[in-house]
């Protein structure tokens, strides 16, 4: 599975431990490696790398690290999920159509311990009927919809949220 990511690297000379960045894996689904030119309407006009790039800026500010993937393969996304959910400490998931009918993509969210922040551009509940759906949002800690590519900062927001309560608990 090839991971885009960035995280810190720390050149330790002195003895001050850092403890390690807590990790968000970022996974997209079907379709949303063409954001930019597919429906803006609904999805705005940020490209695929251009929301990476924010997502990552934002996270950074956080001291969260963050690494991305995307896929058109359902397969490959339930891999992810189950890879994320062993390596990551949070996940943020856009799973593009597969939200409306994938039950082996909810299942594999069902089994992860670590919280889950499900992500749309759009408004899946003002749009066509069968989108209203989701079969994923159950295993999903929050689900934010509707804000474009600002949903992603959110959900970063939202994840260190739900990272330091984790944490305190
Ligand atoms: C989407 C909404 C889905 O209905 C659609 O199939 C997508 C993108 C969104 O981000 O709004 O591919 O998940």
């Amino acid at each position: 599975m090839a991971l885009r990511g960035r995280k810190e690297e720390h050149v330790d000379e002195v003895e001050v431990e850092q403890a390690p960045a807590a990790v968000i894996r970022v996974l997209h689904g079907p379709n949303l490696n063409l954001l930019g030119e597919r429906d803006p309407e609904y999805y705005g006009s940020g490209t695929l790398a251009e929301i990476e790039q924010m997502t990552a800026s934002r996270a950074d500010v956080l001291g969260l690290a963050t690494e991305f993937f995307q896929t058109n393969r359902e397969g490959e996304l339930v891999d992810a999920v189950q890879a994320a959910g062993q390596q990551a400490q949070g996940i943020i998931i856009n799973p593009g159509a597969l939200t409306h009918y994938s039950r082996a993509l909810a299942d594999a969210l069902a089994h992860v311990q670590v919280p889950v922040v499900e992500v749309h551009l759009s408004n899946i509940y003002a749009r066509d009927e069968w989108r209203r759906t989701s079969v994923t949002s159950q295993h999903a800690t929050a689900v934010i919809a509707g804000f474009r590519q600002m949903g992603y900062i959110f959900a970063v927001d939202a994840m260190s949220g739900f990272l330091s309560d984790f944490a305190a608990a």
